[in-house]
Order: C-alpha cells, then sequence, then structure tokens
C-alpha cells in the first residue's frame, strides 16, 4: 500500500455540529531531531527519541462550523489568534489529500495552553499533536480505536517533533536499522521495556529567557543543508539513538546522563556553527549547567540537563531524590532563571480525551 493510501483512509465523514475535545503532552528529545533530509516534506535527518512531558499540555477542541470551501478560525484562551494561521494553515495544506473531507468544511480550533505564555516553552508539539488527534478523531467511528500512526504522521507535518507526543512510552522518530518499525513518516513506541531506573524521573524547565528566540527551529533546521559538520552530526546521533535504546533497557543511569547531555551540547554546537552562526544560551543557561555538575559530583545524585532549541534548561531527575534535588533548584538554580520561574513535569503521558461539559 502506498503512503497516500495507507493514511488516506478514514471511516466516517465528519457531519456539521461534530466537536470533540483533546489533551495532548509536550515532549523534550534525549536524542535531537536537528536537521531535515532534502527532497522530502518534514523528513528528519537522522533518528531522534523523547520522554513526553505529562503536565506540559495543549487542550484543544476541534468543531465543525459548516460546509463550504476550506477554512478555520483559530483561538488561543478564548481569543482568535491570527498571529497562528500562516502556520496552521501550512498544516493544513500538506494533510488535505490525506484527510480529504477537510476540503468541504469549515473548523473553529479552540486551544489552551496549561503552561503559562512567555516562558519561553514551545507549545507547538502539544498544540498539533491535541489538534491532529482531534482531526483523526472526528474522521474515526464511534467505537473504533484510533489511529495513532495516522495522528503521529499528521502531526509530524504540522511540527516534527510533535509526532513523538502520542506516547506513555519514549517514542522513537526516524529510521533506524537498529529499531525494527521505526520509520521517517511517524513515531513509534521504544520496543523494548524499560527498565525500572527510568520509570520514576520528571522533568523540570528552568526558565531562564521567557522571550521569543532569535531563529525558529523551522529556521534552525534549514542551516543544516549547508552545514559543515552536518553528516558528522547525523552519523552521531543515529550511533546514540541506538546506545540510548540500550541503555533506556539495560538502565546504565550513568550512559544516559553522557548521551543526554552530549546531545544538548550538540544541538546547540550545530547552533553555533551554522553559517550564519547564533547563539541561543545566555549567560544563566551555562551558570545553571555548572551548578548541576557541581551538585551530581558533590552528591552523586542521578540527574543532568538538556536544551531544547532555546535558552532554557530541563533538569531531568529520578524524583526518590526529589525533596534533595528540590532544595537545590531553590537555592541554588532560581536566582538565574527569569522572574525565578520553573516549571516541573512527570515523564511520559499520552493524548486524553475530554469530555464536553
Ligand atoms: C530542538 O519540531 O520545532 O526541539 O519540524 O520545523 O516544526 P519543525 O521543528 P521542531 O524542531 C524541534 C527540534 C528540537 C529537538 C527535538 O525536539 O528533537
Amino acid at each position: 500500500m502506498d503512503n497516500l493510501t495507507r493514511f488516506s483512509e478514514f471511516s466516517v465523514t465528519p457531519l456539521v455540529g461534530s466537536t470533540t475535545k483533546w489533551s495532548c503532552p509536550s515532549n523534550i528529545a534525549l536524542v535531537k531531531y536537528w536537521g531535515k533530509k532534502s527532497g522530502g516534506t518534514q523528513i528528519p535527518a537522522n533518528p531522534s527519541i523523547s520522554w513526553s512531558l505529562s503536565d506540559l499540555k495543549s487542550t484543544t477542541n476541534v468543531s465543525i462550523l459548516s460546509q463550504g470551501d476550506f477554512g478555520f478560525e483559530f483561538w488561543l484562551d478564548g481569543k482568535p489568534k491570527p498571529s497562528f494561521e500562516p502556520k496552521l494553515t501550512e498544516f493544513f495544506q500538506r494533510i488535505m489529500e490525506f484527510c480529504p473531507w477537510l476540503k468541504s468544511v469549515k473548523l473553529k480550533i479552540e486551544s489552551t495552553n496549561n503552561f503559562p505564555h512567555g516562558t519561553g516553552i514551545a507549545s507547538s508539539a502539544a498544540g498539533l499533536g491535541a489538534l491532529s488527534t482531534c482531526l483523526v478523531d472526528l474522521e474515526t467511528a464511534e467505537g473504533q480505536e484510533i489511529n495513532w500512526e495516522k495522528v503521529s504522521f499528521l502531526s509530524r507535518l504540522g511540527s516534527g517533533s510533535a509526532c513523538r507526543s502520542m506516547f506513555s512510552k519514549p517514542a522513537i522518530w526516524g529510521e533506524s536499522s537498529t529499531i525494527e518499525g521505526s520509520s521517517d513518516l511517524f513515531a513509534v513506541e521504544i520496543p523494548s521495556t524499560v527498565h525500572s531506573n527510568f520509570l520514576n524521573w520528571e522533568d523540570c524547565v528552568l526558565i531562564v529567557d521567557a522571550g521569543e528566540k532569535s531563529v525558529s527551529s523551522t529556521q534552525g533546521h534549514s542551516l543544516l543543508s549547508n552545514h559543515p559538520y552536518a553528516s558528522a552530526r547525523f552519523e552521531m546521533a543515529s550511533r546514540n539513538l541506538t546506545s540510548m535504546v540500550g541503555v533506556l533497557e539495560n538502565g546504565d543511569t550513568k550512559a544516559f546522563i553522557e548521551i543526554v547531555e552530549s546531545e544538548a551540547l550538540q544541538l546547540h554546537a550545530m547552533m553555533q556553527t551554522s553559517v550564519p552562526y547564533y547563539l541561543l544560551m545566555r549567560p544563566n543557561t551555562l551558570a545553571i549547567i555548572e551548578a548541576i555538575w557541581k551538585f551530581r559530583e558533590s552528591t552523586g545524585l542521578p540527574l543532568c540537563f538538556t536544551l531544547d532549541a532555546g535558552a532554557n534548561v530541563h533538569l531531568l531527575y529520578n524524583c526518590e531524590k526529589k525533596l534533595d534535588i528540590m532544595n537545590f533548584v531553590e537555592e541554588q538554580l532560581l536566582p538565574y532563571c527569569e522572574s525565578g520561574r520553573y516549571l516541573c513535569s512527570s515523564i511520559g503521558g499520552a493524548p486524553k480525551r475530554i469530555a464536553n461539559e
């Protein structure tokens, strides 16, 4: 079956008045997606793996307003948000052939995030994940199981990292010769059992800079196409992916920390060596990283940092020693956070249907 046939299957044509509401978590990559293959749409240059963040999520309601030419209204926190329309228009153009019923409906999309705006936390993974879940739910007959592969496939066309937000286990996106079933088109759950050492972790996002990024992720990805170190990076990421899958199964916390931190620094090294180069870390990003290293060395506690495409630091830690780690955060890291802000989330979580009030 070709991809168009495979991903354009649906069981019902949604009618005017149909409505559905879902929440979807954000995610944080342990091995990073950075760079896209040329000649495809949203095809990653290397495989990546992430953890969902169950407490940082978007909730989206989609309803069919009327029949006619395709159109949509987008509302964020109860207000129209025209600045999101170009990204969403591009998303709908890309997915139209896979959801042909969209061609003759007008949608109302109402979204909220449970994390505050102006924190520098990207909401696109959670937002596009929740929207794609709603669309697939609308075209699924009652009582039938949602096609999560299609949800992930559609989300990817909105924002690559979004396709990894559908799974409570670690999610792998991108073809890897070592992972059976892995695909460039959608994410899959890690096939192995996750070791108990990694079942009780949290992510505390330390808000270093709540402002808009100077270079968007989409622009950043495109700079990999003529990057002098690109092929070495893609090979290294593929190797790290294979190692990380092994580590999540065998419970080697030390190796986990090494891969996660190296991946974060490589991501930013690629930014700093792009043509043109740019820098998204801030002095407080480095101060936090150094404080984490010092604290880890003196206590031996299992914790590490990672970064996404911004200045904020994600502190990943095993919750067994949560009290000690929270004291460390409050006493030593808060001074580096903008307005003393940080947000914590459990690891895991998948989209959830929200009952209509
Ligand atoms: C640094 O998924 O935001 O967070 O596909 O262009 O929407 P687009 O990019 P996006 O890239 C995020 C990359 C990252 C690393 C990761 O999540 O793997």
